[in-house]
């Protein structure tokens, strides 16, 4: 198939609501050192997504500026320095922007092989949240089977996939949801207790169903005066990891516990990481995670799919929180 000179792609306008994401054409980005150009088929729409469109998360120096952190698709080209892909291979891949279009580049240490088992659709939505969760849960918060995690936002993209990945790993998995369909889908995906925070203290709930002991790891996107409680529920020893703020990242905060129980506060962005950095994220999910595709043990949820003129529309969806696992653009809609 010939590869086009110009492609259809979203464009965020300018700092704003969803209405400033707009339906534009532009070239078909060059394939650079290193790298494989995708032609998209599906591409995982993400909050990091809506905070760059709001103004409020830049692409790292280099990145494209058309929003989209993960794709799945074809490979058209690549680099005469890649090995390990050829021209026709169905690969998902991790970027750092240019995602909501019908062509990609992605550096070859972000591309994985599409997922045993899945669409295209459904491996749109597995590079942002299993790099993230791989990184945040595993790596720097250090899951070990037999500990306790607590996972809040279970619902959310992050929160599916965590879940999953926590329950197979073999951690018992508590996490917090919006409502109580929400928390039936996070106990459907193998959590052992789904709190709906809306109608219960999750602290409260935590230390009953812990016996007053604790959890060990914490998984957390809230913030605000979610930090004081995280840290309350926190065992001897627990690790506290930040990968957002819905809510305010200032708090005041009582740091005794910290102290007393020997606590790690930590957290990371998936996105300025390097190159190299990713690579070593997408080998350890390749040898560690991909043979459970393939076993059939994990699933992506995809809540609904839009066509790429529609990533307003998805946008909106998003803000909305009434999703339950992935939104993703489909260019064949
Ligand atoms: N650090 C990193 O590298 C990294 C990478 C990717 C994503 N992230 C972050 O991870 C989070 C999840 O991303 P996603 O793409 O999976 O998003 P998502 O599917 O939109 O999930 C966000 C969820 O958070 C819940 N929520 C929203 N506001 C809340 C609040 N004030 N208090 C408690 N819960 C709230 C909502 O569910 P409820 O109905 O249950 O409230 C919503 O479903 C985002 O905050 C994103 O920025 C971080």
């Amino acid at each position: 198939m010939s590869i086009p000179t110009m492609m259809k792609h979203t464009t965020i306008r300018e700092p704003g609501d969803p209405d400033v994401l707009i339906p534009d054409q532009g070239p078909v980005p060059a394939v650079g050192a290193g790298e494989v150009l995708i032609r998209v088929e599906a591409a995982g729409v993400n909050r990091p997504d809506v905070m760059q469109r709001e103004g409020n998360y830049n692409p790292p120096p280099g990145a494209s500026l058309i929003p989209g952190l993960e794709v799945a698709g074809e490979i058209v080209a690549m680099d005469d320095s890649v090995t390990g892909f050829s021209i026709g291979d169905k690969v998902c891949a991790l970027v750092s922007g240019g995602g909501y279009a019908e062509y990609c580049n992605a550096p070859a240490p972000q591309v994985l092989p599409v997922p045993d088992g899945l669409t295209m659709i459904e491996a749109a939505g597995v590079p942002e949240n299993y790099f993230t969760v791989w990184t945040n849960v595993f790596e720097r918060g250090g899951l070990k089977q037999g500990e306790t995690i607590l996972i809040h936002g279970g619902s959310s993209g992050i929160g599916t996939t965590a879940i999953q990945l926590a329950h197979l790993f073999g951690a018992t998995v508590i996490t917090t949801a919006g409502s109580d369909e929400k928390c039936q889908a996070c106990l459907n995906l193998g959590a052992d207790h789904a709190i709906n925070y809306r109608d219960q203290d999750f602290a409260e709930q935590v230390k009953k169903i812990t016996a007053g002991d604790g959890v060990n790891l914490i998984l957390d996107m809230v913030g605000g005066d979610y930090i004081q409680k995280n840290i309350s529920c926190l065992a001897l020893e627990g690790r506290l990891v930040q990968i957002a703020f819905l809510q305010p990242p200032v708090n005041e905060i009582n740091m005794m516990p910290v102290m007393i129980n020997r606590l790690t506060i930590t957290g990371s962005t998936l996105r300025p990481r390097t190159i190299k950095q990713k690579g070593a994220i997408a080998d350890q999910l390749r040898q560690q995670v991909w043979p459970l595709f393939t076993a059939g043990k994990l699933k992506i949820l995809v809540h609904e799919t839009f066509a790429l003129e529609d990533a307003n529309e998805a946008h909106r969806m998003m803000e909305s929180s009434v999703h339950i696992g992935k939104l993703i653009l489909d260019t064949a809609k």
